[in-house]
């Protein structure tokens, strides 16, 4: 790695996140798409394997919070972003909503998000179950497109081991992912909780075991997140997901600058020319007090290692916060991290990630304010009964009698795919909506976001005043 002569072997690709998650982990996913037009145009030559642009939480907080049509977004930046891939998160049968949708709104949608120019597709399941992505990769493959299948990073220790996540754990999961037909597999660590040892044992034996090209996502929260990267690049990993640096870091992603400069001259350089990637950060930096009262400045300190003890990722956390803050509460915070660590035992230990960690942090609140079960979330109902696919441990049964008594569906938890038990949503949908859906696109907004999408909807089509209410996932 040390030779400055050497024609890169092995290049480092980049994937630039700047446009999606960047501003989802420190700006509340509120960058407007005309704040993202200046610089597209240069961002499309920096030489990016792909810019991750749409989906995850960008959908909700655009009609919610910016009143843009979600569906505009790409469609525009296709326009100044001609030759590196577009990419989107899809989170599996729960595309970029918050519960499981039926099968032919998951088709609808991913025809959709292909029309309007994503080429590559990040998909994954909270759960690991990639029943819940069959669906989707069936479209994704049918246009003609990329997929990307993620399986999401999870601990049950302060490393990888134990009884669940060891590395056979994710070698099997990436095994399942090549067999589904990924182009690409990724392993996603939304919460930053891969060490950088961990990392190389994890990407050596990958690299042995899967011949399809290595994508790694982590974040910056724990503060190892440029270390691990390095530890994956020795480890052979092709690809890594990096913000520009006004975007990165804290509970967002390593910064894509130190990284590129790090590798000149190597047998991994990225090729990327670094006094672009300064001047594209110029930018970000010219723009950014508008966006800056949304960052959280209560400490010093620009990471948390204590994420490694309760796993609880970024956007969740300020989540818990609002919840708390709404109830008064706010005072039982470390009480709720460490009742988040036991809901998520009780739950088969399933790796923290929207929806789950949703589900599982509004429980752990209602667990400390009300006794642990006392009062009980119908997700979490839901949850247990196998709506969103099977826990990587099976849950108590004793806990699932107790969560699940009178629970309508029944006693029993289903095994199925969790989307055989759901009917055909589209047409229903159209005859209720009526006239106010102009489009599929509106149509499948609402279905995702009914409340919210018909706000929007009425103020665009109909001149009443948008509602800018309620918060937005992750
Ligand atoms: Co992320």
């Amino acid at each position: 790695m040390t030779d400055h002569k050497t024609i890169p072997a092995h290049p480092v690709s980049i994937q630039d996140n700047t446009f999606r998650d960047g501003h989802q982990s420190i700006f509340a996913t509120r960058m407007k798409t005309e704040d993202m037009i200046p610089i597209a145009e240069e961002m499309d030559h920096c030489g990016f394997w792909a810019m991750e642009v749409w989906g995850g939480a960008t959908f909700d907080a655009m009609h919610r919070f910016l009143n843009e049509d979600p569906w505009m977004r790409p469609r525009m930046l296709k326009k100044y972003i001609r030759k590196t891939p577009m990419s989107m998160l899809l989170r599996g049968q729960n595309l970029v909503g918050y519960r499981h949708y039926a099968d032919d709104v998951v088709r609808a949608f991913v025809d959709q998000s292909c029309e309007i120019g994503i080429d590559i597709f990040r998909c994954f399941d909270a759960l690991n179950d990639f029943r819940n992505l069959e669906t989707c990769v069936e479209r994704i493959k049918a246009n003609g497109k990329h997929f990307e299948g993620a399986v999401c990073y999870s601990l049950t220790e302060g490393r990888l081991g134990g009884e669940i996540y060891t590395l056979d754990f994710y070698v099997k999961k990436a095994k399942e992912l090549e067999a589904m037909g990924a182009d690409t597999i990724c392993v996603k660590d939304m919460a930053g909780l891969l060490s950088p040892y961990d990392a190389f044992d994890l990407f050596s034996a990958l690299k042995k075991t899967v011949r399809v090209p290595l994508h790694l996502h982590t974040h910056y929260t724990s503060g190892m997140g440029s270390m691990t990267y390095l530890k994956a690049i020795e480890a052979g990993v092709d690809i890594i997901d990096t913000c520009l640096s006004p975007y990165a870091l804290r509970t967002s992603m390593p910064a894509c600058e130190p990284i590129v400069a790090a590798l000149q001259g190597t047998d991994r350089d990225s090729g990327i020319d670094l006094p672009s990637l300064l001047r594209l950060s110029e930018h970000l930096e010219s723009i950014a007090p508008q966006y800056k009262h949304l960052l959280a400045d209560h400490k010093l300190s620009m990471i948390d290692n204590n994420v490694l003890a309760h796993q609880i990722p970024g956007g969740m956390i300020s989540n818990l916060v609002s919840q708390l803050r709404d109830m008064k509460a706010l005072d039982k915070i470390n009480d709720i991290y460490r009742e988040v660590v036991r809901t998520r035992k009780d739950m088969g230990c399933p790796p923290l990630v929207t929806p789950s960690s949703q589900i599982i942090g509004s429980q752990a609140v209602l667990n400390v304010l009300f006794g642990r079960y006392v009062q009980i979330s119908k997700q979490l109902r839901d949850l247990v009964f196998g709506l969103y696919g099977k826990t990587p441990v099976p849950i108590d049964l004793k806990l699932t009698a107790k969560i699940l008594k009178n629970y309508k569906r029944g006693q029993t938890p289903i095994t199925v795919r969790p989307a055989d038990l759901l009917p055909p949503e589209m047409e229903k949908a159209r005859e209720t909506i009526g006239h106010l859906a102009r489009s599929e696109e509106d149509l499948l907004g609402w279905i995702l976001f009914p409340q919210t999408m018909e706000k929007y909807l009425q103020a665009k089509y109909e001149n009443v005043a948008p509602a800018r209410k309620a918060a937005a996932g992750c």
